[in-house]
């Protein structure tokens, strides 16, 4: 939700923080805008207009700016953004400046007393140029400033209730920048003679590997020679220098067209980089697990909390973890959770996961019930994450930069590490026999192999794409994990080619929702949870008698569902329990070209966001 670049440093300020916006450009599009200091002057230059194929706020302002060029001054301050208040329009495009020009703010996440602070700075005269909760902190800067910096943002910070990231330059201290972080995320980027704060290391990491982690509250001051982080109090504080693994290289295209095409097919090698390093021989092991086997042993309910695809890949996580620990298990979507009075004891294991580690929603939830004492496990991908600095442990997906809206790598190492958690778990509770536990490893070192079968197999997706691209309403249905795994193939569909997509349990259909099936409708019906085949052959005999299309998704070499489908997705043979990657992968690649085929924004769907750091 909304990204902020700022630079301070000896080179032309502005064509630095456009390439750093369109790193962040998945944090939202709807606008984009810089502001860059000049011999005590701010230069402020704005765009915002809809994402097409061919144009982009950040293209527009590209454009304006002659690719930065000519924007003069090496310190400056820029987003983009993803709106919460105000519609998407320049005049609500950040940086926001304050009256008397002398400051220009950037801001992500959400002051949530703005109503009273702009009543407050209304009648005092100061005049609003945006419908945004953002300008407030522009107009409190220059109501509290008397020639020091340091000082009027400490004043300003205190009046502010709710989540914000700040970027702020002030025309009167040349080569300063200030960052101030409360709940959204933040990191300070250390140069030889230059510094930079960006709202996520994929924006620094041209430039420096060098990275400074805020915490909540703190503030820092950056000059081309310094970094200087404060607490709340404004007492320096000590900081760490951690160095960043992702390159360059891994935040770009590599030559795909999307960068949701070049995350599908890095999958494989994204899942073997999540499961190898936890595997000695034919062990699994969790380094530096504060959970101990007691822990586990005592355990009596587990809880899944996480967002969209996050919480379809706890849907999967659910049936295995149930099948081989004996552990009742939810999941929970953490918008419902966090205010739903969470029952919790001691022997609740939370598992939180998170791509980004910043969705503000699951953050809540965590807080909610670690307050309540459970235990937090997170699967994140992000490394020092809000999210993830919360958790007693985490087990990091290691997938690399995610920059495509829409997940996969992210959501399949996801379901690799739950799958390896159960494995791990039902063997310390003596659930599963030695031979199983080996059965179970030896599944779980097959699924990067399974991955990129799942891609060999199905050389005409993009075909059998192009015959359905204009359905106006889809359905999936599944039964257990083929059921979990729908409802991420449907959500992969709807949010990238705008085509209604719903999921269902295969044996709820007819209880309502198969009054939708008429003439022609698409049912994509998976079949590869063998357990219940016959069940399933059943609702796809059903859904035929009335008129649907059936593009079937089945195990290679099953041919037992051909004859009941109009098409057939294939999926590498697996273990029972361990499927759901080699499923998924196609379907990811059939909404892709669905997409394509539609002409959509793959990589930016409309209206969306990377990391929804807003609630
Ligand atoms: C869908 C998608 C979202 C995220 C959700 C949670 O493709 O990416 O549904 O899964 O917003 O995000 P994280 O995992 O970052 O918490």
């Amino acid at each position: 939700m909304c990204g902020i670049v700022g630079f301070t440093g000896a080179e032309q300020a502005a064509p630095i923080l456009l390439e750093g916006l369109r790193r962040l450009e998945y944090r939202g599009y709807d606008s984009a805008g810089l502001a860059v200091e000049n011999g005590g002057r701010i230069t402020v230059v704005k765009a915002s207009v809809p994402v097409t194929k061919e144009d982009s706020s950040l293209i527009t302002l590209t454009r304006r700016t002659d690719d930065g060029k000519n924007v003069p001054g090496t310190c400056g301050i820029s987003h983009t953004r993803w709106a919460t208040h105000g519609a998407p329009t320049d005049y609500n495009s950040h940086p926001h400046m304050s009256c008397d020009g002398r400051f220009a703010i950037v801001h992500n996440g959400i002051i949530e007393n703005y109503v009273t602070l702009r009543q407050e700075l209304v009648e005092k005269g100061y005049e609003f140029a945006s419908e945004t909760d953002s300008e407030v902190v522009a107009h409190l800067l220059e109501m509290y400033y008397e020639g020091d910096f340091k000082a009027a943002v400490m004043k300003t910070v205190a009046r502010l209730e709710g989540a914000y990231a700040l970027g702020i330059v002030c025309s009167e201290h040349p080569g300063t920048l200030y960052a101030v972080r409360m709940a959204s995320p933040l990191i300070l980027g250390a140069g030889k003679g230059e510094n930079f704060f960006a709202s996520d290391v994929t924006a620094l990491v041209s430039h420096t590997r060098n990275v400074i982690y805020l915490e909540d509250g703190e503030f820092a001051c950056l000059t081309p020679e310094s970094i200087t982080v404060y607490a709340p109090d404004g007492a320096e504080v000590e900081k760490q220098i951690s160095v960043v693994e992702w390159d360059v290289e891994t935040a770009s295209k590599g030559g795909y067209e999307h960068f949701m095409l070049k995350e599908i097919m890095e999958q494989p090698k994204a899942i073997k980089n999540a499961i190898d390093p936890r595997l000695k021989g034919s062990e699994i092991v969790f380094e530096d697990m504060s959970l101990t086997d007691e822990d586990i042993k005592n355990i009596d309910r587990i809880i899944i909390t996480a967002c969209g695809s996050a919480s379809y890949a706890g849907q999967v996580g659910r049936y295995v973890i149930e099948k081989l620990c004996r552990i009742p298990v939810s999941v929970e979507l953490a918008s419902e959770l966090r205010y739903s009075d969470p029952i919790i004891t001691d022997r609740t294991l939370l598992i939180v996961i998170s791509q980004s580690g910043e969705t503000a929603d699951t953050k809540a939830a965590l807080e909610e019930c670690k307050a309540r004492g459970a235990k937090v496990l997170g699967i994140i991908n992000v490394v020092g994450s809000s999210i993830a600095r919360l958790c007693n442990d985490v087990l990091y997906n290691w997938a690399g930069p995610e920059i495509a809206v829409a997940t996969t790598k992210g959501y399949t190492t996801q379901v690799a590490l739950l799958y390896m958690f159960a494995v791990y778990a039902a063997k310390v509770r003596g659930t599963i026999d030695r031979e199983e536990y080996a059965t179970c490893v030896d599944a779980i070192k097959a699924l990067p192999e399974q991955a990129q079968r799942a891609v060999d197999i199905n050389p005409d997706v993009a075909k059998t794409a192009k015959k359905y691209y204009d359905q106006e309403h889809i359905f999936f249905i599944g039964r257990n994990i083929d059921y979990a795994v729908s409802l991420e193939g449907s959500l992969k569909l709807k949010e990238i080619s705008y085509l209604h997509s719903e999921a269902y349990p295969a044996g709820e259909l007819k209880h309502g929702p198969i009054a939708l099936i008429n003439d022609g409708r698409l049912v994509v019906a998976l079949c590869c949870y063998d357990e219940l085949f016959d069940k399933m052959l059943s609702n796809i005999k059903e859904v035929r008698a009335r008129g649907a299309r059936v593009l079937a998704v089945a195990a290679e070499g099953d041919d037992r569902v051909l004859s009941e489908a109009d098409d057939v997705i294939r999926v590498p043979a697996a273990h029972e329990l361990f499927g759901a990657i080699g499923e998924v992968v196609p379907l990811q690649l059939f909404a892709y070209y669905v997409a394509r085929e539609n002409g959509c924004s793959i990589d930016k769907p409309k209206n969306l966001a990377k990391s929804v750091t807003v609630e």
